[in-house]
């Protein structure tokens, strides 16, 4: 575990999606130690509580609690998950400005008493709300950014695995952009193992079509919107892509993660947050991987790009 072993995580919002989160990095191991921060403190002492009595089976990491904000004091990565959530029938972009108020009020509190850590947001809509966190705290872009298209890549690699008949992780894909509709995969550079994905023999003895991967990220685009029409909110997936990206902070892995951060000339696209291939480490994002795209990827990179920038100039950002 090395570099996690005196580390500190602290979440910040106990709904499901920040407890999914506690509860994955509890069992995982991210964080030797996780305190989970709500403004309603009989909620958040509740799951502390609740967490806390299965420690027994989780191994060393503890877990603490509560509405005082200074719960937070001195960790090493802070995971924002409070805010408004989808209701069926809405996008992520509906959520932006109600939850950019929220974080108005939050993070100066929370620099305050973590001032060292990365802070990674995982609240919707996640790439415009990591711009609004940059401006709001001044901190430097690689300590400010959102989960993301964790979630979508892992949601993309278990559909291609499953047709594959493979291992998920001997799936080789990515989906980058807005973490929302305008999301797109890179088929470009898939693979299965080694082996280009339009050149993978299914078992059936057949090959991908490009319908056929069209209808996979159409899949992958929705998913959370049957999710939520079946159970209100989506989290344990959430959850363990959030402790996943914290285990790469904390261990200081140079994992490669398709994080959002605010671009910098990134395939034309600067001021605007969308997830790409980043290092993942110690310091936060440490830099974001170059990728070659085919032209109809190009594209869709820049229209995703123009519905966050969109989304960004009507909250005046
Ligand atoms: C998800 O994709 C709703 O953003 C959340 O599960």
């Amino acid at each position: 575990m090395g570099a996690r072993t005196k580390s500190k995580l602290a979440i910040i919002g106990a709904g499901s999606v920040g407890s999914s989160l506690a509860y994955a990095s509890l069992i995982r191991g991210s964080a030797r130690r996780v305190a989970l921060y709500d403004i309603d403190g009989k909620r958040a002492s509740a799951e502390v509580l609740d967490l806390a009595h299965g420690t027994q089976f989780t191994g060393s990491s503890s877990i603490t609690g509560g509405d005082d904000i200074s719960v937070v004091a001195d960790a090493d990565v802070v995971v924002i998950t409070a805010g408004a959530k989808q209701e069926p029938g809405q996008t992520r972009l509906d959520l932006a400005g109600t939850n950019i108020r929220i974080l108005e009020q939050l993070l100066p509190k929370l620099v305050e008493h973590a001032p060292d850590a990365v802070y990674m947001l995982v609240t919707n809509p996640c790439d415009v709300l990591t711009v609004a966190a940059q401006q709001i705290t001044g901190l430097p872009r690689e300590r400010v950014f959102s989960s993301g298209t964790v979630l979508d890549t892992s949601r993309l690699r278990w559909l291609l695995a499953e047709r594959a008949g493979v291992a998920t992780s001997a799936v080789h894909a990515l989906i980058v952009g807005e973490h929302g509709d305008s999301e797109l995969p890179l088929w470009s550079q898939a693979t299965i193992g080694p082996v280009p994905i339009l050149d993978w023999e299914l078992p059936d003895g057949s090959r991908f079509t490009e319908q056929q991967l069209d209808e996979i990220a159409t899949d992958v685009r929705t998913a959370a919107y049957r999710v939520i029409e079946g159970k209100g909110a989506t989290n344990y997936a959430i959850g363990l892509s959030g402790a996943r990206i914290v285990e790469a902070i904390l261990g200081d892995e140079h994992a490669i993660l398709p994080v959002s951060t605010v671009l910098d000339g990134y395939h034309g696209v600067s001021g605007v947050a969308l997830s790409v291939p980043s290092i993942v480490d110690r310091s936060g994002v440490r830099s974001v991987v170059e990728v070659a795209m085919s032209p109809r990827e190009e594209q869709q990179f820049a229209d995703s790009a123009a519905a966050v920038r969109a989304s960004l100039d009507s909250l005046g950002l």
